[in-house]
């Protein structure tokens, strides 16, 4: 069993700073298993303890995991001259050490996870584990059967190598939309795919992650935690 100072538990779920959790244990405003504690260094089961605030249970999370609907004009990063995806997220989901897991371009849209889990981050990230990632754009010209037949055995440019990709027209009458997926995430991967069959992205958006598909019912900007089954089911 783990042990951690209360404090810390509390600012973990980002429920309060070090010292507002000093001034509310000596306030008697936390309660640790049902007893009223005095001061907020003490040691807790992080697991098992029943810590509330002010009457209301903590249901403790070790880590965050966030859905976004990315908009267009904030980047992925924790921090910047620019507004980033973690600025836009509401203030409850701003943990300390939440950051995007991988990177869209500013102008990308759509599937974005947010969490504070590293682990999760390196193996969502990593072309080992296969997992796809699915995104859908618009050219400034007709995808072709030769863009398809390219995309499927892999592209090496001067500076890039990718590997083969899954190219589709979902719908033959338009064929200025396409869907790709790809299991790797390096840096303007799609664009630079498309260039390289003289094609130009005018817009992409992230359809999906492995199994977990945007959720349509987030507007642009908006976001929601991700469900337990949801961020198991991203491996399977
Ligand atoms: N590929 C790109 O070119 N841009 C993105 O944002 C994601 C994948």
């Amino acid at each position: 069993m783990e042990l951690m100072r209360l404090d810390k538990f509390l600012v973990s779920q980002n429920i309060c700073s070090r010292k507002e959790a000093g001034i509310l244990a000596r306030k008697g405003e936390i309660k640790v298993n049902g007893e009223l504690v005095k001061a907020a260094d003490i040691k807790i089961d992080p697991l098992n303890a029943k810590v509330s605030v002010k009457n209301k249970e903590i249901n403790y999370q070790k880590y965050i995991y966030i859905m976004l609907n990315k908009p267009e004009g904030v980047v992925s990063a924790r921090e910047d001259g620019d507004k980033t995806v973690i600025d836009i997220l509401p203030e409850e989901y701003k943990r300390k050490d939440i950051a995007p897991a991988g990177r869209l371009d500013k102008n990308t849209t759509g599937l974005l996870i947010i969490t504070d889990d590293g682990d999760f981050t390196h193996r969502m990230l990593s072309p080992k584990s296969g997992i796809y990632k699915e995104y859908e754009a618009l050219l400034d010209k007709a995808v072709t059967t030769e863009d398809i037949r390219t995309f499927a055995s892999g592209i090496e440019t001067k500076t890039a190598k990718f590997l083969p990709a899954e190219l589709k027209i979902p719908d033959s009458e338009n064929p200025f939309v396409a869907r790709v997926r790809i299991c790797e995430g390096k840096f303007h991967q799609v664009k630079r795919m498309f260039a390289f069959c003289g094609k130009e992205v005018v817009k992409l958006k992230r359809l999906s992650i492995g199994s977990l598909h945007l959720d349509e019912g987030l507007a642009l900007g908006e976001s929601r935690l991700l469900t337990e089954v949801e961020i198991n089911n991203i491996f399977n």
